[in-house]
Parts: C-alpha cells; sequence; structure tokens
C-alpha cells in the first residue's frame, strides 16, 4: 500500500486482514511510502522469499508495476490489484467507478445551485485521480459550464496538500462557492484553511471529499464525501487471490463495488440562492 497514514488504506488493510485469518492466511503489510524505490524492493523480496500471493495498490500504476507483477506470475505467484488499477493490465483487480463516482459527487453541488466548484484533484500522474478529474469535467459539461483550468489545484493527497490548495487559489484571487477534494485528509486541510481565513462552511463555501474516512465525521462541521467501500474491496481482494491460489493460475477478475454520496453538514446551497 502507498501509505501507512492515510485511514484509507488501513481500512483496505483491515479488510484483508480479517479475511485472511479466517482463511489461515497471514498477512505481511507493506507500506511504499510513496516510493518507488521501496516499492521495487518488496517485489523483489516476494520473488526470493515464500508468498501465497500479493495484494498491490501501486505508487504510480505505470508499466515498472506491470513487470512486477508479470514476474510474480511467471514464479505462480498471483496478485490482485486493489484501488489503483494499471490502465490495459487486466489482472484480478477489486476497484470502484472513480470517473462515476467523482461525477455524482460534482452534479450533486451543481443541483445545490453552485456554480463555480473548485477541484482539489489528487496526483494526475495516477490513473484514479485522472479519472475523478474527468468525472468533475463530465459533470461541469452537463450542466453547460465550461471547464476553467485555474478552479483546479492539484495536490499530494495530504492535509498540508489541502491546505496549500486554498492557499493558492486565494491567491490567484480565484471565487468560488464550493470545492470537490480527490480524497478527504485534503479536503480537510482545505476546510481548516479556509475557517483559518475567516471563510464559514458551509454558509460561504461548501465541501465534498472522498473515502469517508473516520476524520469525516470528527471535523466541525462534518464532512460530505463520497464513501469508498474499503473495508469490503480488502475482503473481496482476498476472496479473488483465495481463488487464484486455489486455481493455481492468474485469474482476470475485474471487480467494481459501489461507493455512495455521504451528505452531511459540509454542504449548502450557494449563499446567493438562500
Ligand atoms: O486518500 C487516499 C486516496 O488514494 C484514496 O482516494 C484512494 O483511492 C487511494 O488511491
Amino acid at each position: 500500500m502507498p501509505s501507512i497514514m492515510n485511514p484509507f488504506f488501513l481500512s483496505i488493510l483491515k479488510g484483508v486482514e480479517d479475511a485472511a485469518i479466517e482463511n489461515d492466511y497471514v498477512v505481511v503489510f507493506c507500506e511504499s511510502d510513496n516510493r518507488r524505490d521501496k516499492e521495487s524492493l518488496y517485489f523483489q523480496v516476494f520473488e526470493e522469499r515464500w508468498v501465497d500471493g500479493v495484494i498491490f495498490s501501486g505508487v504510480e500504476n505505470d508499466s515498472e508495476e506491470e513487470k512486477y507483477i508479470k514476474s510474480l506470475h511467471k514464479k505462480g505467484i498471483p496478485v490482485v490489484l486493489i484501488d489503483r488499477e494499471i490502465e490495459g493490465y487486466f489482472t484480478n483487480a477489486v476497484l470502484i467507478d472513480n470517473k462515476g463516482a467523482a461525477f455524482n459527487a460534482t452534479t450533486y453541488l451543481l443541483e445545490l445551485g453552485h456554480r463555480k466548484v473548485v477541484k482539489i484533484a489528487g496526483p494526475q500522474k495516477i490513473k484514479i485521480f485522472a479519472k475523478r478529474l474527468e468525472g468533475y469535467k463530465l459533470a461541469l459539461e452537463k450542466y453547460d459550464l465550461s471547464y476553467d483550468p485555474r478552479m483546479v489545484v492539484e495536490g499530494d493527497l495530504s492535509v498540508e496538500g489541502g491546505a496549500a490548495a486554498i492557499q493558492k487559489l486565494i491567491v490567484n484571487k480565484m471565487e468560488f462557492t464550493a470545492i470537490f477534494a480527490s480524497n478527504d485528509l485534503m479536503a480537510i486541510g482545505a476546510l481548516k484553511e479556509l475557517q483559518r481565513n475567516g471563510i464559514q462552511i458551509p454558509c460561504d463555501v461548501s465541501i465534498i471529499g472522498f473515502d469517508d474516512i473516520p476524520l469525516a465525521t470528527l471535523v466541525t462541521p462534518p464532512l460530505t464525501t463520497v464513501a469508498q467501500p474499503a473495508y469490503e474491496m480488502g475482503v473481496e481482494a482476498v476472496s479473488l487471490l483465495r481463488k487464484d491460489i486455489e486455481m493455481r493460475k492468474p485469474l482476470e477478475n475485474k471487480v467494481i463495488l459501489p461507493t455512495r454520496l455521504v451528505i452531511r453538514e459540509s454542504v449548502a446551497p450557494p449563499r446567493d440562492t438562500l
């Protein structure tokens, strides 16, 4: 997994751990820390030491990671991709519909009457975050709103990254009444930075996040967000991996689990429509 510090991945791990131990498997958790060198090291270890299978969410989801997977397949070690797919590489995968979920979240803001919606995007080199941006753009298009790249700021998925995005928008004197962030940590960072600048949530600005980590209910106001079924993704990944191991050949099942938009107090119609 990319980061042990992000609660989203801990929810995945919990699902993996519970399902694995129930089926007499032991889990070794490896954090790449979003670093390619660590990711490469772990795959070398997997190849050299005996593991039954690997559940993998990659740093950049590119051909390099595809090579890691194929070399494990050559040694008869199955791999299940979770959360972050590698475009075009068809192997077992447990995913969500990132574009559809982002489209729904953005549409919800537009239906409330917002027309100046900022997107705090995840790193666009990672495919699922590019898909979330696509969903945002599609929703604008459906409402005949033109896409303004100045309304999109890329963040690094951290609380600090969300705050930095707000600072950039304020410096650029961008006007907006709503924000859709590609994960909860950036949404929370943005929320706190807006409040630090005297901006009230949701009266002045509405915010929607993505993941539904436990912290989302603990911030003030509680965060509206796209709930990812992280725990269930972990359980499903173990189920696919067990089938692979027992069938002794890499299968190619792609499971898409549903998300849902959880409405809390961080969203409201824009002030001028109240
Ligand atoms: O918060 C971490 C993000 O990266 C989540 O949205 C999840 O999809 C992961 O890939």
